[in-house]
């Protein structure tokens, strides 16, 4: 998969693409990340990438000029690529907008700042307008680094562990829409002087069915934990 990022700021994505999982994953070309910098398609002396909006109001709305010239850039060479504009008002990604997104050969990301983005940009050239959450952040970058964390862990080869993948929380393969259960690690017991205050023995020890080596009823036990947790938690899920 090759990734464009279209952003005023492109050193936010500096340690993101050298990083963990995707940073190996870039090393090894199973996934080109190019980020480029709006800047380079604004017009001189200024090199402004916003201006006030029409109509009046606060803040600054970003120039559709450097955006349409950056993306007819890539497309010369890469026609077909589907551009995806992260943005509040966008339609919720979730899972399975991501393994939507994953068979695609070629992304382009339009980082938004600012206010917002002269809309004339985005009924132009963006194939999908989506949001992380309902919550505004201050651009699409982070937005951008959470729905490519999210697609690209699902293309072959990009994580170790295959079978990570489908026994997670909202994975569509084997629990439905359950949220996952909790995981635990070594040691078995955390010693008292490391757990709070006065914390009981039951929450500083292992539950004993993940020692027992009996799958089967580890198998039960991750999914009944996990149906309580979407109760608890995320009933809208099981509607
Ligand atoms: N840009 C600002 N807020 C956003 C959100 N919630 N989702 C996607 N892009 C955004």
């Amino acid at each position: 998969m090759r990734i464009f990022i279209l952003t005023c700021l492109p050193e936010m994505f500096d340690s993101f693409l050298k990083a963990s999982i995707l940073g190996k994953a870039i090393e090894a070309n199973k996934i080109q990340i190019e980020v480029v910098p709006l800047r380079d398609f604004s017009d001189p002396p200024h090199y402004r990438l916003d201006d006030t909006p029409y109509g009046g109001g606060p803040g600054m709305v970003m120039k559709a000029e450097p955006i349409l010239r950056a993306i007819a850039s890539l497309k010369k060479h890469s026609p077909n690529a589907r551009v995806i504009f992260p943005s509040p008002s966008g339609e919720v990604f979730n899972q399975k907008k991501a393994t939507e997104l994953k068979v695609a050969n070629e992304l382009i990301f339009l980082c938004g700042r600012y206010e917002g983005v002269d809309q004339r940009a985005i009924d132009l050239c963006v194939d999908a307008e989506v949001s992380i959450g309902d919550y505004v952040l201050m651009g699409g970058e982070v937005a951008t680094m959470a729905i490519i964390e999210a697609t690209t862990r699902l293309l072959p080869g990009v994580l170790g562990n295959k079978d990570s993948s489908i026994t997670e929380s909202f994975s569509e393969t084997t629990h439905g829409r359950l949220l996952e259960a909790p995981q635990y690690t070594k040691p078995s017991e955390l010693p008292s002087d490391i757990a709070h205050g006065s914390a009981s023995e039951s929450l500083r020890k292992v539950p004993t069915v993940l020692l027992s080596g009996d799958h089967s009823a580890i198998n039960k036990w991750r999914n009944s934990e996990g149906l309580a947790r979407t109760k608890a938690r995320r009933p809208d899920l099981l509607k």
